[in-house]
């Protein structure tokens, strides 16, 4: 199922933060790593810090409260092996971002 929306311009990603976007109920962080652009749930899964007021280097998050990593892609934490922050695909068509409501573990 095509479950990707429209959240914003390419133009409107930072270089070096993230852009929140609210999609229903959820907020999502939307860094670049590069010139690709990733999509993590904003909420930190261990104690509900900001995630994408969190730096990222490498593709990686670092949450702001604990200093703990996130992989962009898979959503992995690099302290806490069973903890994993939702994350989503995106999809870039002209200069808009899209990004697939359902996250990635659970879209298959
Ligand atoms: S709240 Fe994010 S690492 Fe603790």
């Amino acid at each position: 199922m095509d479950d990707f929306v429209k959240v914003a311009t390419v133009g409107e990603i930072p270089r070096r933060s993230a852009k929140i976007v609210q999609v229903g109920l959820r907020e999502i962080a939307i860094f670049r790593d590069g010139e690709e652009i990733l999509a993590i749930d904003n909420v930190c899964p261990h104690a509900g810090g900001a995630l994408g007021a969190g730096s990222c280097k490498r593709g990686i998050v670092y949450c702001p409260i604990h200093l703990w990593g996130f992989d962009l892609r898979t959503g992995a934490c690099d302290t806490v092996a069973d903890l994993k922050a939702d994350v989503f695909e995106t999809r870039v068509e002209g200069s808009d971002v899209h990004v697939r409501l359902t996250p990635k573990a659970n879209s298959e």
